[in-house]
């Protein structure tokens, strides 16, 4: 049988990124081909997000598209995967029979032999009678439902969960030429925020062994990746006790005053069993020098300790950006949030943040990034100014702000009526994104004539745009899909048309500012050979959001 060829397309956040990669190098090992152009796929499936309407909804037009593509293409396989085949549940498949599978974010190392299944389905329903093949679903579904929160399957649910990450088959560097990878700490979450999805659709925190962890980045490291950036919901709740097969969330003790293994300061450390989030940056530092940029997202603001500071402050290679997201500024809606802290404790942590983290001198300011959810049920006029107040404290270099989206399933959605009228959410949005863009602005401003240390990504939209090529969001592949694998092709775009003496290339700082500059184009490198690398340069002027630098 010749190859099948897969269209993945993902939405939301990095996690899915992650799981779409590991999934295609899964599916790439078994014989599948990947390609860019849906149209042409034998296989379609959508790595989905449910944490806000509109996410689903673009799934919802994606599915009906192919509800009509099904009468050319009987033996068409559509699957849907991630958080929204979870939250849906089974019943999906016979509301809309176009969809052939469906498998839970927790599930997905049992993709390939589902799809297997699905395909071979289809193609002996297509070969007796198209025009079933084109009504009947292929009905393959691996959903988790509640199993994960009963602790007697916990272990077993975390052996397979470790499964799909264990195998990891491709680096990023072999899809694209990308030196910059994700890789996971933490599963699921346990906060139970009353307007999440995420504790539903991902199940149970369970924290991966550190020597799994220690031993993919070693793997990354060895094919060319030079930035990991660790995953989690809430990455400082990382803990794992080497006693036990997994770890169990919901006793995590107060970290302040307690030393990470490796500081001076060793007589307080958590003990020789176990590994917190600052034992672990601490180890990814110490044994695997060749990660020259260590990132994490996202991280929670309660119970963020000293020890975790006092790692980043002293390990040159960890990055000082910390995406703490705030939600709201407001502490009645913070209580009614379940978020499990106090505006003051925030601000008590951004202060603690900035007196550890925060040293332009060197060259290195902190910057902190944040996601506020605007119009929560019940938000008053007083709430939204407590808001705004909390983006002029905390001088986050970027903030998502997002309208509540009420979500099936969680206690929000079934507790509390969404009672503010759409207009209102969409001013307050408006204001809180024009006062985030003033304050991102003036961020910007004050790097310019400061030196730094920029890890280069690639050509810049510009470039991009001259060549009529294909721009990638930031690093990530969200909106956009993982194409035939062929690196150098990719690569060889960028050394394409240097016919004017420099091309105009873009990277990141270690606060995570996106900085654009000029590389010559005499030959001595071609642009292909800065991704990857850091490069010194100085910034030269900053127009909103954006810096331009020479290289130094
Ligand atoms: N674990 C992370 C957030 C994961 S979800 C944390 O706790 O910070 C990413 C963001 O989506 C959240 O920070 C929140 O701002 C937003 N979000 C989640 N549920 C939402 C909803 N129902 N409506 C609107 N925004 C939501
Ligand atoms: Fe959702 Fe809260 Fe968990 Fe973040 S911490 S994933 S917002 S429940
Ligand atoms: Fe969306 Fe699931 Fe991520 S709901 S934000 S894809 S964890």
């Amino acid at each position: 049988m010749a190859s099948k060829s897969v269209y993945l397309e993902t939405f939301g956040c990095q996690m899915n990124e992650l799981d779409s990669e590991l999934v295609a190098g899964a599916l790439t090992g078994l014989g599948y081909r990947f390609t860019t152009a849906a149209d042409d796929a034998d296989i379609v499936l959508y790595n989905t997000c449910s944490v806000r309407e509109r996410a689903e909804q673009k799934v919802w037009s994606r599915l009906g598209e192919m509800k009509h593509r099904k009468n050319d293409q009987p033996d068409l396989v559509v699957g849907v995967l991630g958080c929204m085949a979870e939250r849906d549940g089974k019943d999906l498949i016979s509301r809309m029979p176009v969809v052939d599978l469906m498998c839970g974010p927790a599930e997905l190392d049992k993709l390939p032999e589902l799809l297997d299944n699905a395909v071979r389905t289809k193609a002996s329903l297509a070969e007796s009678d198209p025009q079933v093949a084109i009504r009947r679903s292929a009905k393959q579904v691996a959903l988790q439902g509640n199993a994960s929160r009963r602790s007697s399957t916990l272990s077993a649910a975390g052996d397979s969960l470790e499964s799909l990450d264990l195998g990891r088959m491709i680096s990023p560097v072999d899809f694209d030429g990308r030196r910059s990878a994700y890789v996971r700490i933490t599963r699921g979450c346990n906060k139970f925020c009353t307007y999440c999805v995420v504790p539903h659709t991902r199940g149970a925190e369970i924290h991966r062994p550190p020597e799994h962890i220690i031993d993919e980045i070693k793997a990354l490291a060895d094919t060319g990746v030079v930035e990991i950036t660790l995953l989690g919901q809430t990455v400082n709740h990382y803990r794992f006790e080497h006693d036990s097969a997994v770890t169990l969330d919901g006793v995590v003790q107060p970290q302040k005053g307690r030393a990470y293994k490796g500081s001076h300061n060793r007589d307080s450390f958590a003990g020789e069993n176990t590994t917190t989030f600052a034992d672990l940056l601490y180890r990814i530092h110490e044994e695997v020098p060749a990660i020259q940029r260590l990132r994490f997202v996202t991280s929670y603001p309660r119970d963020f300790g000293d020890d975790v500071l006092q790692v980043i402050r002293d390990c040159s290679r960890i990055c000082r950006f910390i995406h703490v997201p705030a939600q709201t500024g407001s502490d009645r809606m913070l209580k009614m949030m379940n978020r499990g802290h106090t505006i003051s404790e925030y601000y008590e942590f951004i202060d603690r943040c900035n007196e550890y983290l925060h040293q332009p001198e060197i060259g290195r300011p902190l910057m902190l990034g944040g996601d506020i959810i605007v119009g929560f049920p019940t938000e008053t006029e007083e709430d939204h100014e407590l808001t705004k107040e909390l983006l002029i404290r905390s001088k986050y270099k970027n903030c998502f702000i997002f309208k509540y989206s009420p979500r099936p399933g969680t206690v929000a959605y079934d507790k509390i009526p969404d009672d503010i009228p759409d207009e209102i959410k969409r001013r307050r949005n408006n204001e809180l994104l024009d006062l985030q863009t003033d304050i991102s602005d003036t961020i910007a401003q004050e790097q310019v004539g400061g030196e730094f240390d920029i890890f280069v990504e690639g050509l810049s939209r510009r470039e991009h745009r001259k060549r009529g090529t294909e721009v990638k969001p930031g690093s990530g592949m969200v909106g956009i899909t993982i194409g035939g694998a062929d690196p150098n092709a990719t690569l060889a775009v960028l050394d394409q048309d240097i016919s004017e003496p420099t091309v105009q290339m873009s990277g990141r700082t270690d606060g995570d500012l996106i900085v654009f500059f000029d590389v010559p184009t005499d030959a001595v490198k071609l642009p292909s050979e800065y991704i990857g690398q850091i490069v010194r340069a100085k910034i030269t002027s900053a127009d909103k959001l954006t810096l331009s630098g020479e290289l130094i």
